[in-house]
This record gives structure tokens, C-alpha cells and sequence, in this order.
């Protein structure tokens, strides 16, 4: 018997405002086509003033329990993946814990940035395989624009606010590759890039501080990791791009998921795409791809979906899933 970390209920929430990308024409030397050009975004939504991260991240997780139609309460464990958390500490985790009214289980964040998605995906497989745990809400969320530095025409353009969430339900598998659930992780970090995308603020400096990045060194490093991970991912699952229904890549830049999805050899009319509308939500991104690609009718029970991500750390991975 093989416990499989099953999708039972997936969910999204975007905040009201949207900006498109002819607001920042207003404000900075930049035109809605360098930026459509240069990244694929169109748009982006930005959450209203007050608004917190814990508070995408409910939403977001009511519509995952709801399509699921499982109880708050029954809930074991809650990871959410963020680097825009309300506070310093407690967790985003715990608040959206008490906002869903779970007193039974165990949460937490984990902070892996535009990669955080995929390696909270991994930590619920893996305490659903080692049986901690038999549901697990995985959320990813974030408030970007409260991190921009709006005089950075390079950065403050790219990114957007958002919240997805997926419910895991254990459930026995007969060991295959057509299981179910979580069938591979590939997770990898090098701190030896961590100054190429950061924010210069937090603790040490006592205030939150603004994004930084080198664009074009991070861009180099995307085209090169993210195939190569899911690739292994693949491999780790017995499986190759033929078998690929999905590919659900973490959604920073149009350019990076044409060229990792021709690396991978697979077709762009196989690739869910949201970039345009959502911005680079970071860990956000996937979870929101996931569940726009289930409500457009994209993605079906039993097809076969490759997630992947990059993001600061630099921290890297894929997660195969047969949905
Ligand atoms: O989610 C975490 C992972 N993050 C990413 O994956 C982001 C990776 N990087 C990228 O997506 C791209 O590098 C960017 C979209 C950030 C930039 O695209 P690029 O093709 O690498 O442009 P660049 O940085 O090489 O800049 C080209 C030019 C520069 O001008 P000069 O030096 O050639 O005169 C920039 O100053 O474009 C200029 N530029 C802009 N021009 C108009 C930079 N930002 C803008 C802007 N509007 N908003």
C-alpha cells in the first residue's frame, strides 16, 4: 500500500484593484510595451489598503475547502508559503488557522520566495507519505506591492498581489506512476546567489525594506534551473515530457516559461499561462495558475501536471502531480 498526497480542493483569491500597465506610464519612464515585450505582463492586481496577506490567503482557502467540500475544522495541517507575511511573527500560517476556525491542527509558513509554492507542496507530501498528517492545506500568498520600490521602473512593473490554495487528503495508491497525487519533488537552494534577489530590509534593519534584483542575472539562472528540475522531477517519477498534460510554471516572465518549455520539449498549447493578468505574484503564482487552469477547463482529474519555480536564495524546484 503507498499513501499518495491526493488534490481534493483547490482555490484562488485576486484583490479587487487591478492595475494595468498604463498606470506606471503615469509615473515612471516606461511604456506598456517594454513591458509587455520584456515580460508578458499586461496586468496586475494590487491589494487595497489594510489588506494582508492572511487575509488572501483565507479567501483563497474557503474556495479550496468549498470546491472540496471539506470541513475547516477536520483540517491537520496548514503551510503557507510566503515572503510577504502580515507580521514579523506569528505566522501567516496560524492566522489563517484561527480565521477558518481550526483548533485541531498544526500551521506554519515556509519562505522560499517565487520558489515557496513548490517547497511547501513538498513538505505536505511528505507529511502526508510519513503519515503526520491526512489533510493538509497548502496556501500560497503574498502582498508584493508592499515590498516595491515605485521608483524602480526595472522591479516595481513586475509584480503583483494573490493568494492560491490547494487541499491534500491522503488516500492509498497502488505505488504506479498513474496513482494520483503527489508522485515526485525535486527541491534545490544555492546560497552563493542570494545578492542578486533580495530585499533590503527586515529585523536586522528594523524596517521591511524594498525588492532588489539583477534582472538579467536572475533571468540567466531561470532559463538554466528550471528544465534541468523538472526534468529530474520527471525522471524521479518514471516519466517523461511526452507524458506531460501540464506544465505549471511559476509565472515571472512569458520569455522564461517559452524558453523552459522548449527546453523540456513541450508545446506552449500544453503550458498554462497566466502572467499577463496576474504579474509575477510569486509564491502565489503556481497555486494561482492552478486553480485559473482548472476554471478554464484546462486542467482534469487524472492529467499529468509539472510545476516548477525559481525565485531568491536562489531557491529552485518542481513538484509532478497527477491531478
Ligand atoms: O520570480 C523570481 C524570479 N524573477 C524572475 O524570473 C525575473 C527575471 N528577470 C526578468 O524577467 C527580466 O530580466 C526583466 C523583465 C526584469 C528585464 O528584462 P531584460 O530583457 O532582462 O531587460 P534588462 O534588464 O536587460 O534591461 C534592458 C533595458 C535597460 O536599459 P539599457 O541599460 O539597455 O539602456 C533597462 O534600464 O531596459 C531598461 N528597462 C526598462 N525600460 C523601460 C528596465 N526596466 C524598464 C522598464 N521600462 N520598466
Amino acid at each position: 500500500m503507498t499513501i499518495r498526497a491526493v488534490v481534493k480542493g483547490v482555490g484562488h483569491y485576486l484583490p479587487d484593484r487591478v492595475v494595468p500597465n498604463s498606470e506606471f506610464e503615469k509615473t515612471l519612464d516606461t511604456t506598456n510595451e517594454w513591458i509587455i515585450s520584456r515580460s508578458g505582463i499586461e496586468r496586475r492586481h494590487f491589494a487595497a489598503d489594510g489588506e494582508t496577506t492572511s487575509q488572501l490567503a483565507t479567501r483563497a482557502v474557503h474556495a479550496a475547502l468549498g470546491s472540496a467540500g471539506f470541513d475547516a475544522a477536520d483540517v491537520d495541517a496548514i503551510i503557507v508559503a510566503t515572503s510577504t507575511p502580515d507580521h514579523t511573527f506569528p505566522s501567516v500560517a496560524t492566522m489563517v488557522q484561527n480565521a477558518i476556525g481550526n483548533t485541531k491542527g498544526y500551521a506554519f509558513d515556509v519562505q522560499a520566495v517565487c520558489a515557496g509554492f513548490v517547497f511547501a507542496l513538498s513538505n505536505a507530501n511528505a507529511l502526508i507519505v510519513s503519515g503526520q498528517a491526512k489533510s493538509v492545506l497548502v496556501i500560497g500568498a503574498e502582498t508584493f506591492s508592499r515590498i516595491m520600490d515605485w521608483t524602480d521602473r526595472s522591479t516595481c512593473v513586475l509584480f503583483g498581489d494573490g493568494a492560491g490554495a490547494l487541499l491534500l487528503v491522503a488516500e492509498e495508491g497502488q505505488g504506479t506512476n498513474a496513482d494520483r497525487g503527489v508522485l515526485s519533488t525535486d527541491l534545490n537552494s544555492d546560497g552563493r546567489y542570494k545578492d542578486i534577489l533580495y530585499v533590503d530590509g527586515g529585523v536586522a534593519t528594523q524596517n521591511t525594506g524594498v525588492l532588489r534584483m539583477e534582472g538579467r542575472e536572475v533571468f540567466r539562472h531561470a532559463v538554466e534551473k528550471l528544465a534541468a528540475t523538472a526534468h529530474t522531477a520527471l525522471d524521479r517519477a518514471g516519466l517523461g515530457a511526452d507524458d506531460v498534460d501540464w506544465v505549471v510554471p511559476h509565472q515571472a516572465n512569458i520569455r522564461i516559461i517559452q524558453s523552459t518549455a522548449k527546453k523540456l520539449g513541450v508545446g506552449m498549447d500544453r503550458v498554462v499561462v497566466t502572467v499577463q493578468d496576474h504579474g509575477n505574484t510569486s509564491a502565489a503564482s503556481i497555486p494561482l495558475a492552478l486553480a485559473v487552469g482548472v476554471e478554464r477547463g484546462q486542467i482534469k482529474q487524472g492529467d499529468l501536471i509539472v510545476t516548477e519555480a525559481i525565485g531568491g536564495g536562489l531557491a529552485w524546484g518542481s513538484v509532478v502531480i497527477r491531478w
